[in-house]
């Protein structure tokens, strides 16, 4: 069955990036000039997928209006003759449909995803988390698409990561069939290194079967009161064969500040409009100097 659908959680708070993200979404702060949603809807939309479901909350509405028309911007775009910018700003809103659906407490990855359940119906669909962020030649959506078209069954994006930062992940226990695609023995969310059952963690891209909606639906909630995705899996795997896949590309952990920076400098480094300048400057810098 082909992957039409692809959900957005966006309801997270943004903590880590306060105070910038105390009345604006975090999901909307830019990589260079496009903001970090739009890059996750756009690995979709290279995918083939045609519709998008966003769980928002709260002071979330700056991301609706993102991906809607503007008249007034294209209106006067069009009268300054602006055509770039023009089709640039309609682009999206013109590809696909976009669908907002509100998780009215954060109670969870797991508990945000259950939200989708009538509106994803008795289908695959996948999964974006905004925070990951993924430079690569194949969307690596698409990636786990053609995983998931050779199993028929669940797939998860996996990297090997190093042991000392394994516990802010899910992480497999895999059993290897192909080259980077494991069948998942069983997983956990958030381990201490000690008990990580490998150091192939979960990134945030997953497509998954319908048959996850009951599974989360009996999943108790963990000791902070959340619904986590990788205990509903988890429990999945009793009734159903679930794949993970060593996506090729690089992924930028885009929800911490060190990972932002990396990101940023990176993908304006690649922008063929400003990675020459940028490339310049940042060898002129003596980096020493700014120590305090
Ligand atoms: C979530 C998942 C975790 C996964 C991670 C990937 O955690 O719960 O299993 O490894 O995304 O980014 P979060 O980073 O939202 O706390």
């Amino acid at each position: 069955m082909k992957i039409k659908k692809a959900v957005f959680p966006v309801a997270g708070l943004g903590t880590r990036f306060l105070p910038a993200t105390k009345a604006s979404p975090k999901e909307m702060m830019p990589l260079v000039d496009k903001p970090l949603i739009q890059y996750v809807v756009e690995e979709a939309i290279d995918a083939g997928i045609e519709e998008m479901i966003m769980i928002t909350g709260r002071g979330k509405n700056a991301i609706e209006d993102h991906f809607d028309i503007s008249f007034e911007l294209e209106h006067t775009l069009k009268g300054k003759n602006n055509n770039k910018l023009l089709e640039e700003v309609q682009r999206i809103s013109n590809l696909v449909d976009f669908w907002y659906i509100r998780q009215k407490e954060p109670l969870g990855l797991g508990h945000a995803i259950l939200r989708t359940k009538d509106l994803i119906g008795d289908e695959p669909f996948a999964v974006l988390l905004g925070d990951d962020i993924i430079h690569s030649n194949v969307p690596a959506i698409k990636q786990l698409i053609q995983v998931y078209e050779k199993y028929n069954a669940s797939v998860i994006a996996v990297e090997k990561v190093d042991k000392k930062e394994i516990s802010s992940y899910g992480v497999i226990a895999p059993k290897e069939i192909e080259d980077r695609v494991y069948q998942i023995m069983d997983m956990v969310e958030k381990p201490p290194p000690s008990e990580a059952p490998s150091d192939l963690a979960i990134i945030g891209r997953y497509i998954l079967t319908p048959q996850i909606f009951e599974a989360l639906e009996k999943t108790d909630a963990d000791k902070s009161g959340e619904i986590q995705l990788t205990n509903g899996l988890r429990r999945l795997l009793k009734h159903q064969v679930i794949y993970a896949h060593q996506f090729e590309g690089k992924r930028y952990d885009a929800g911490n500040k060190l990972g932002f920076l990396k990101a940023t400098v990176e993908f304006a480094l690649r922008r063929p409009d400003l990675g020459k300048d940028f490339r310049e400057y940042l060898r002129s810098l003596r980096v020493d100097e700014f120590m305090s």
